[in-house]
This record gives C-alpha cells, sequence and structure tokens, in this order.
C-alpha cells in the first residue's frame, strides 16, 4: 500500500479541511501510532497507522459516495437480472464491492442519487424517523394549480388511502405545467401518487436534491461525481423551499420540458 499524506488521510474521512488539520497539528491534537504529530505532510500508511485526532481514532476504512445524475432507463439495483442498473453507471475507479443505491428513483425516473457502500449512513438517510428533505421538479400533464399548496401542505391522501406527511409544493413560473414539490418521506412512487391524488400526471420527475446536497447543473445525466466526507452532512440538513425555488436556475427545468434528454 502506497504511503499517503497525513493531512490527505484525515480530511477524506472527516469534516476536517486540510488547513484545519494544519491547525489542530500545531495544537498537538493529533497523533499517529502514539507519537505526536509536528507537521500534517507526514508520509503515513493508510492500512497501518493509527491516527486520533484528541481521543477519537480516524479510521482507515473510507467509505465512497457518490452522487449520480440518475438517466431514464435504469434501475435502481445492484443485480444484473433487473435489466440495466445504476451501478453500471458508476467508472470502475470510483466503484467498490460493497456500493448501492442509497435510496430509489423509478426507471423513468431522473436526478439526484446517492451510490455509496456507507449502510449506516444509508440507514440514517432512508429512515423514516429523519424526515429527510426531497426535492423534486415535475413535468405535469395539466396546469399547476394553486390549491394544491395547501391539499399538499395539510397531508394528502392517496387513492390507496395512505396519508401523506406535509409536502410544500410550487408552481414553477417557466412553464405552467413544472412545480417543485419538497417531501420528507419516500412512499413508493409517491410523487406521482401525489399529483395523481389532486387528479394531475407526472410526465417527467427529476430529483434536484437530497437534504440540502444539491445536484450541480454541470452534471450531465448519466454522470457521477465523488463527495467528499463533509459534503454527505449536507444530507440531514433542510433547505428553506421558497428560497431553493427562487435560487433554481432554468438549465434543468429546460431539460425537463424536453423530457429529459
Ligand atoms: N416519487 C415518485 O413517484 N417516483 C420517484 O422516482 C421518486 C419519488
Amino acid at each position: 500500500m502506497p504511503l499517503i499524506r497525513l493531512d490527505k488521510f484525515i480530511s477524506e474521512r472527516t469534516e476536517f479541511s486540510r488547513s484545519e488539520i494544519k491547525n489542530l497539528v500545531g495544537r498537538k491534537r493529533v497523533t499517529v501510532d502514539g507519537q505526536v504529530v509536528k507537521n500534517s505532510d507526514l508520509k503515513i500508511n493508510p492500512d497501518t497507522a493509527k491516527v486520533f485526532v484528541d481521543d477519537n481514532e480516524i479510521r482507515s476504512e473510507r467509505f465512497r459516495y457518490i452522487l449520480l445524475n440518475k438517466p431514464a432507463g435504469y434501475v435502481c439495483s445492484t443485480s444484473d437480472n433487473d435489466g440495466a442498473n445504476v451501478m453500471e453507471l458508476i467508472p470502475e475507479n470510483l466503484r467498490t464491492k460493497n456500493m448501492f443505491p442509497a435510496g430509489r428513483l423509478d426507471k423513468d425516473s431522473l436526478g439526484a442519487l446517492l451510490i455509496t457502500d456507507d449502510g449506516d449512513l444509508a440507514h440514517r438517510m432512508l429512515s423514516p424517523k429523519r424526515h429527510v428533505s426531497k426535492i423534486y421538479i415535475v413535468k405535469l400533464d395539466r396546469p399547476f394549480k394553486i390549491e394544491y399548496i395547501n391539499l399538499f401542505k395539510n397531508g394528502l391522501k392517496l387513492a390507496s388511502g395512505e396519508v401523506c406527511l406535509p409536502a410544500e409544493v410550487r408552481g414553477s413560473e417557466l412553464s405552467e405545467k413544472l412545480a417543485f414539490i419538497q417531501i420528507f418521506e419516500g412512499k413508493y412512487h409517491q410523487v406521482k401518487r401525489m399529483f395523481s391524488a389532486v387528479g394531475n400526471h407526472v410526465e417527467v420527475l427529476m430529483r434536484i436534491s437530497l437534504g440540502n446536497l444539491i445536484l450541480p447543473e454541470k452534471l450531465a445525466f448519466g454522470e457521477c461525481m465523488e463527495l467528499l466526507h463533509k459534503d454527505v452532512e449536507n444530507l440531514f440538513l433542510t433547505p428553506d423551499f421558497d428560497d431553493f425555488c427562487r435560487n433554481f436556475t432554468g438549465n434543468f427545468s429546460a431539460k425537463l420540458i424536453n423530457n429529459g434528454s
């Protein structure tokens, strides 16, 4: 195993930036194999070194977090038996053997999907108790109606009788058939069933944020990027929905109007 710099080792596994690590080292808060470290560029063996910041061990195990802009036509699965699956879109240099999609988007849905080998994080993110925010932009079959706002806010009843948690919805200024929706749970086909409960129909659906992790516009459909450990904590923050809709630029919306192409 090649040696790597201590500051790289710590920054890939914690929320500390390299400059913060330099500062911690300066304050003698970092030890390697029981010795106080003097330089943050010290080379260490990532498999064997015992690294501590104060009393906290920084384990060598490193999870990977990939944000994929899912295109239509791929299932969220790790099995080859389900047809084309999202794992095929992850380049080999980013893929690890235990990776899986943390959460689901339908085969025809687009947008932000987290792929990771960190089972604890996926569990935390998907736990119904966590109420992680998810924002979607949808292209509807019929114009958005202002009355949806209160219907969705008050906990919509689906055709199955299930009642949804309060959700936010806004029409887009770009088109009367585009809308943003923020939900805090993940029922099967939830967004499609919510719009169907108010007599509309989702033609195209794209997830544009998971918590406060926002899909970058530069990421084309089918492309992915590796996230840093500190980005991942954004999953558990909730963006203000009105600010989000106001600041959201038109690029993805335009793609959606063209049916995700
Ligand atoms: N809601 C849906 O209906 N489909 C998705 O893919 C995600 C949320």
